[in-house]
């Protein structure tokens, strides 16, 4: 069919055409946004999942209905070279000047923008990858002191003292905090649960990798408690049905059951596949509706551009050995696996392969979902490494 009348869109942080089956945790953030916002307690939420279940786009479109309601937002990605600092502050300036903006808040918002001036300054020392238009001089004593812990503290209560006053709050929505070194990790900890105890209107959404709960429990070991994880998992059967059926209706287009049920099993429910599958059923079939023979004959190109994209960019990021080790996972299966069992497919001692499982937890694409095991961050990884690396010549 027309490939540009194509609903589907795979693609990392590409809006889908239906957002299936999360009405539920949009709603406990709604709830919660709002709660803030009038000045009740509510936790800070962090969405936890595996590589393409839908993070990013869950958390565009949380910030796109907070703002609708009025609620001050930003939103950043932790890189994974540079410091939360030096990524927050000019985003922070952003949502100070829009502030400043309202009459009410005007004269905090400039204050903290005025903290924001000390913090910059102060931590340049230390985060020199800082770089933020001043707009202000600091004020001194102001989030001055040097010491991130005590600096964000103080930047973020200066901020959100400016939103109490225009009867809002400010919301930091930050993506892939796994990446965020755990000294960083403690200081924006620390300093949500201030702004929780002096009931200052700041939260956090974040999204991250699975092991992002360790990290912050590691980080702080009241974080546990402190925040709200919801897992962000494959869709259910049913959503993932309407996932792939209901942009094709909107185009007067039907999808065959036997086909909704096909790709269902085929991709497991996992969002970024579903997009990947919806898009090549639908330029593989010649006319309404789309059939299970469609999907089958439109397999082919569904996992080449899988493997061309979405795990391509993360197997060209890996060190040989590092590419061994997940091969050698990928031969005990899906996972996860006791780090014993892979060292032995590798015929290595396991403390031997621990900075290499290190480095990989670092990168992102393996996670420790109890202590001694390993599984992979990027769900059907292991199908994918049987596939780039086939034989046996990764074992030499
Ligand atoms: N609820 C959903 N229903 C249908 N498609 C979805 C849904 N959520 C996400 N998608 C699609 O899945 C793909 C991946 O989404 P997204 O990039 O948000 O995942 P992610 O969890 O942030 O992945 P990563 O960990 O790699 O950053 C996109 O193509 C998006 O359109
Ligand atoms: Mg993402």
């Amino acid at each position: 069919m027309d490939p540009v009348r194509n609903p589907y869109a795979p693609g990392a942080g590409t809006p889908p055409p239906e957002l299936a089956g999360r009405d539920d945790l949009l709603e406990i953030v709604r709830i919660a946004l709002d709660r803030v916002r009038i000045g009740r307690p509510s936790k800070s939420i962090l969405m936890v999942g595996l590589r393409g279940v839908g993070k990013t786009v869950l958390l565009d479109r949380m910030r796109e209905n907070a703002e609708a309601v009025g609620i001050h937002t930003l939103r950043v990605e932790a890189p994974e070279s540079r410091s939360l600092p030096a990524i927050l502050a000019p985003e922070l300036r952003q949502a100070l000047l829009r502030l400043s903006r309202n009459a009410k808040a005007k004269a905090l918002a400039q204050r903290a923008l005025r903290g924001l001036a000390g913090f910059a300054k102060a931590l340049k020392v230390k985060f020199a990858d800082i770089e933020v238009g001043l707009d202000f001089d600091p004020e001194p004593g102001l989030a001055d002191d040097g010491n991130l812990e005590h600096d964000l503290q103080a930047l973020l209560e200066a901020a959100g003292e400016a939103a109490k006053k225009a009867g809002t709050a400010l919301v930091m929505f930050v993506d892939e905090l796994q990446y965020v070194g755990e000294e960083e990790l403690a200081a924006l900890i620390t300093a949500l649960h201030r702004m929780a105890q002096r009931q200052v209107p700041v939260v956090l959404v974040g999204a991250g990798l699975p092991q992002l709960r360790g990290q912050m429990g590691s980080a702080k070991s009241y974080a546990e408690r402190m925040f709200d994880f919801p897992e962000v998992g494959p869709l259910s059967p049913e959503a993932a049905r309407s996932a792939i059926a209901k942009p094709a209706k909107e185009q007067g287009v039907k999808v065959n059951d036997d086909a909704l049920t096909h790709i269902v099993n085929l991709t497991r429910g996992y969002p970024y596949f579903l997009q990947e599958w919806g898009k090549h059923a639908w330029d593989t079939a010649q006319a309404s509706p789309i059939t299970r023979r469609d999907v089958e004959r439109s397999s082919i190109s569904a996992i080449a551009a899988l493997d061309e994209s979405f795990f391509r960019v993360r197997f060209d990021r890996l060190t040989p050995l590092e590419k061994r080790y997940l091969r050698a996972m990928a031969e005990l299966g899906a996972g996860p696996h006791r780090s014993g069992d892979i060292a032995e497919e590798l015929k290595r001692k396991v403390t031997a392969l621990a900075p290499t499982r290190n480095q990989l937890i670092r990168k992102g694409m393996i996670w420790s979902p109890s202590h001694g095991d390993t599984a992979f961050t990027v769900p059907l990884f292991d199908e994918f490494m049987h596939r780039i690396m086939p034989g046996n010549d990764w074992k030499e």
